[in-house]
């Protein structure tokens, strides 16, 4: 595909769609949409736009399609598959002034936000009136829900809730034409014909750019409980993870940790935490629910299963802070991770019971390609984020060898019955590896829905597949 440059008259247009004072030109003001949270990779856009409302970013998407100009929508930038990177230059439409809670319907419990709205501010609004958004990635505080839609998105209460998926009931899409459709009915389900909603949620901004957000929200549990268990070893805990479930408890968040990510937290973070000598591997288990003696019969049992896999100690949370902390250890685990060593973050997903064999055989990848990973995430869901830091490896094979070592991990992932991302979205980074799961009938079908969208192939290219 080839695509045109935005000469003076395309960008006296876009100043003319959105005001002057919205758009950004120079190189200093280019920085800060250059990357996102994706390793060191950098990317420059022409030019920045900040549009408010739909009927900007319809303007400026059928402005870039009658010119071809690339056009990369960007959420909050912390992303980690280099989804929002504009590989190709062009257009790059941020979309935080996208900023709105437009409605919170009680009588329904339904709300209706734009894109831009920082997740966990809208979480907080909504928890102010005893209704639950449970969607909480671990970068809650400063993601887009946007970003959010656009990665399928998931979090740590994934393994009771659900993902976003379950909680998105309608969007509002602009279209590379500039036409805008809403996707679906603001309803709890609907059975009239193919479903759009949930094919533009994780489509990562190549279909449409979305505009408005219909969410499902949930009466919140009033009492939860929060216990940290330890092991020593990494195959006892991940065994213990789907054992819990055959107990006949479902957790409403089981995490997994490994020692090294925690001492690294400890490390950056500055977060007092006494480790035990022999302890490698953790799990973080929370209940929720309505009443407090089942809350606490769950946790009861949950413990009983926890003996039978050589957990070592259970340190219940007693207080609300003590709760924070332990929920801060794990979401700062891949910051502190980042800022501790050079690393690439590799995000995989199986069936939960094959988790002791995916931690294994990354740890076996890890000897023979000489590298070390820090492994952690959301073991209730069977997904694992694999951070894999340089440790002693040569720049040469961390630039050259590495990505065979990657490329084993997923392997693996697809042996297991998994497959690639599990929430962190395929973008740049692991569009390479997607053949390893996916067949050539897999692309052509998605090659046809996108000629459908845009045909011409606007819409952030260069992520998810090939366009050829
Ligand atoms: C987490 C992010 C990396 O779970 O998904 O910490
Ligand atoms: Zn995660």
């Amino acid at each position: 595909m080839t695509y045109n440059k935005i000469t003076d008259d395309i960008l006296t247009a876009i100043k003319q769609i959105v005001g002057e004072d919205f758009v950004v030109t120079e190189q200093d003001g280019l920085e800060r949409y250059s990357h996102d949270e994706t390793e060191d990779l950098r990317y420059y856009p022409e030019v920045v736009v900040k549009p408010a409302f739909t009927e900007q970013v319809s303007a400026l998407l059928k402005l870039c399609n009658e010119h071809l100009i690339p056009v990369t929508p960007r959420g909050a930038g912390t992303g980690l598959s280099g989804g929002a990177l504009p590989v190709m230059g062009g257009l790059l439409i941020a979309m935080e002034r996208f900023n709105r809670v437009l409605n919170i319907d009680e009588q329904n419990l339904q709300a209706t936000v734009e894109p831009g709205v920082v997740t966990e501010e809208f979480m907080n609004q909504v928890a102010a009136k005893g209704l639950l958004y449970p969607i909480d990635p671990a970068s809650k505080g400063s993601c887009f829900i946007g970003g959010n839609v656009s990665h399928g998105s998931g979090g740590p209460r994934v393994v009771k809730y659900g993902t976003i998926r379950e909680y998105i009931l309608n969007l509002e899409l602009v279209l590379p034409s500039g036409e805008v459709i809403w996707t679906g009915a603001n309803t709890l389900k609907y059975s009239s014909g193919y479903n759009l909603t949930q094919l533009i949620i994780g489509s990562e901004g190549t279909l449409g750019i979305v505009t408005k957000i219909v969410v499902k929200l949930i009466p919140a549990p009033t009492v939860d409980a929060l216990m940290l268990a330890s092991f020593n070893s990494n195959d006892d805990a991940c065994h213990a993870v789907s054992a819990i479930f055959r107990a006949g408890i479902v957790p409403s968040a089981l995490e997994f940790m490994e020692r090294r990510g925690i001492e690294w937290v400890i490390k950056n973070d500055g977060i007092a935490f006494d480790l035990a000598e022999k302890d490698v591997a953790f799990l973080l288990i929370e209940v929720d629910g309505n009443n407090q003696d089942t809350v606490f019969t769950d946790c009861e049992k949950i413990n009983a299963v926890l003996e039978g896999f050589g957990c070592t100690n259970v340190l219940f949370a007693d207080t609300a802070t003590q709760k924070e902390e332990l929920w801060r250890i794990r979401r700062v685990m891949g910051v502190s991770v980042k800022a501790n060593s050079v690393y690439k973050e590799e995000d995989t997903v199986v069936p939960r019971a094959a988790l002791p064999q995916l931690i294994k055989g990354i740890k076996e990848i890890g000897t023979k390609y000489g590298f070390e990973s820090v492994c952690y995430g959301h073991a209730g869901d069977g997904n694992l984020h694999v951070n894999i830091v340089k440790a002693k490896m040569s720049d040469e094979d961390w630039n050259t060898k590495l990505k065979d070592g990657i490329r084993g991990i997923f392997e693996l992932t697809v042996s297991l019955g998994g497959t690639l991302s599990g929430e962190h979205g395929i973008g740049l980074v692991q569009k390479d590896f997607m053949p390893i799961k996916y067949s050539p009938i897999h692309f052509e079908l998605w090659r046809g829905i996108k000629n459908v969208f845009d045909k011409n192939y606007i819409l952030n290219p260069g992520k998810i597949f090939n366009q050829e």
